[in-house]
């Protein structure tokens, strides 16, 4: 069966939000990676309407600018110095019918810009309530636990609305009404203009209220229904901060149970945030305190977490990613990194390769299989296919002036606390010694060595820290090795080490 689709859908976004205290405006505020105004568009678009309108006022530019990043055939709408909600969407009707060059028909819904959770199943099913009714205008209710500030909805003996009435308008006994206004409705179009054109601003805040429409109707006979949501979260505005909280961890909340039904482990929600737009495999699984941010991908069988941000990243199928802040970087199949390294932009590690404890990399490149396990820097670097680099290594990329690239090829060991003097290039097969600063290419198969000669002055502790732990502990381990010398004689020291009494550096 397909679902009817409305003729428009209208989502109001023109108002202040002061209660968010916010230099931001308030639909600019983001949920999962996404504003409160993207998730209003997107429902609205899911339930394909034929054209999208957008109200705005309040910081008219970025909310406008912000409507068509989110929606690009989106049609911004500007209310005019009248204030309430009915001449936001006269104002929004206005644009349509400029828009299309005649009065816009048939039905057209209405939303706000602040109501993040609402589905598009949710606009669909009120479409199809309406139209099957052949009502004139269909509002979606609500019963919240408590309903101070939002309209009451007046039923009368047949069921039907008689009106609503706000809650500054209202009296006690309407006060007492539980079930209230979401603000999302369906209206057939000729009415909905024919009837905001008769709404004044005889009321309490001197507002167009939309919901005076609906007693307009029904004192012209025409049918006004009340239709329950059944999921009333998907309802709920967000007006301050407090609200935006709860709205996020609810929004997660049900983000999560989506990819748990779809094969993904998360060992603790709360604790676990995605964005909408992330995409995980079959089998990934989501250690507490892991973050998956702005379109990050995680393959199959893939671990991420504890302790996680990543942010734009792509991470292969069965890798492994602990205890990792990173942004725009791609980690192979079957690779492991962490636990503390940081992936910055561009970052790409191969299939099976590592990236260790205390790694920072950007720009880098690291082929299949290839390792930094230690205590690196890894900056504006290309690492072929199974290589390693010792502990403590970095690549010297920046000159005070300019950042400079270097190369490495596959199967080369880089020796621990190697300093790569960028630009440099170091063959296929080739070694530097640990501790080496190179500045200059090493051929394959090569091994560099760039360090001084070490030099041992015996005896030095003895007579220079006489009376000492460290000279005593050095006068004991030489007579215990006198003892040993007097069974079997063990050569002392070996090639590559100078051996000179103190004497002869005075
Ligand atoms: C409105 C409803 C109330 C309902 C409640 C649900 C009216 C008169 N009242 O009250 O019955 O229970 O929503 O949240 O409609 N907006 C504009 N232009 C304006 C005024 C508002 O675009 O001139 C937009 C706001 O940006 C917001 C939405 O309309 O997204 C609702 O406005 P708000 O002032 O919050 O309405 P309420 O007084 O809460
Ligand atoms: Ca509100």
């Amino acid at each position: 069966m397909s679902r009817p689709r409305p003729s428009a859908v209208i989502v109001l976004a023109a108002g202040g939000g002061t209660r968010m205290r916010s230099a931001t405006p308030k639909v600019l505020h983001a949920l999962a990676g996404r504003t409160l105004l993207g998730h209003a568009l997107a429902a609205a678009r899911g339930a394909r309407p034929e054209r999208l309108v957008v109200v705005v006022r309040h910081e008219r530019d970025l909310v406008a600018q912000a409507a068509r990043e989110a929606d690009a055939d989106v049609l911004v709408a500007d209310q005019d110095d009248v204030p309430g909600t009915g001449r936001a969407v006269a104002c929004g009707l206005d644009a349509l019918a400029a828009e299309l060059g005649e009065s816009p028909r048939g039905t057209v819904l209405v939303t706000y810009g602040d109501v993040p959770l609402l589905e598009p199943a949710t606009l669909s099913g009120l479409v199809a309530e309406h139209e099957s009714r052949g009502s004139a205008v269909t509002v979606l209710t609500a019963e919240p636990a408590d309903p101070t500030g939002l309209g009451r909805v007046l039923r009368g003996a047949d069921g039907g609305v008689e009106r609503i009435v706000e809650h500054k308008d209202a009296d006690e006994s309407e006060r007492a009404v539980g079930e209230v206004n979401t603000g999302i409705y369906a209206f057939d179009a000729e009415v909905l203009a024919g009837a905001l054109a008769r709404v004044g601003r005889d009321n309490a805040q001197g507002e167009v209220y939309l919901t005076d429409v609906l007693a307009v109707a029904r004192g012209d006979g025409l049918a006004v229904a009340a239709l329950p949501v059944a999921d009333a979260a998907q309802a709920d505005g967000v007006n301050d901060r407090v609200q935006l909280a709860r709205a996020g961890a609810e929004l997660n909340r049900r983000l999560l149970e989506r990819w748990m039904r779809d094969g993904v482990t998360v060992v603790d929600p709360p604790t676990t945030w995605v964005d909408v737009d992330v995409e995980l495999g079959q089998d990934v699984r989501l250690e507490p305190g892991t973050q998956l941010l702005a379109g990050t991908q995680v393959g199959a069988g893939a671990v991420v977490g504890p302790g996680t941000t990543l942010r734009g990243c792509v991470v292969g199928a069965g890798a492994s990613v602990v205890r990792t802040h990173g942004t725009d970087a791609e980690i192979g199949e079957g690779a492991t990194v962490g636990p503390f390294s940081y992936l910055r932009p561009g970052t790409r590690l191969g299939a099976q390769g590592r990236i260790g404890a205390y790694v920072e990399t950007k720009n880098a490149v690291i082929g299949a299989g290839s390792k930094v396990p230690h205590l690196s820097y890894v900056g504006d670097a290309e690492i072929g296919e199974h290589s390693n680099v010792g502990a403590a290594t970095v690549f010297v990329n920046y000159d005070g002036v300019a950042k400079h690239r270097s190369r490495v090829g596959d199967h080369v060991r880089i020796g621990s606390d190697t300093m790569l003097v960028a630009p440099v290039e170091i063959g296929d097969g080739a070694y530097t010694a640990a501790g080496s600063v190179i500045d200059a290419d090493v051929p394959p198969g090569a091994i560099a060595v760039a360090r001084a000669r070490q030099r041992v002055v015996e005896g030095w502790v003895e007579r220079r820290r006489a009376g000492s732990p460290a000279a005593l502990a050095a006068a004991r381990a030489r007579e215990v090795a006198a003892g040993r010398e007097t069974t079997a004689d063990h050569p002392v020291g070996g090639q590559g080490r100078s051996t000179t009494t103190e004497g002869e550096h005075r």
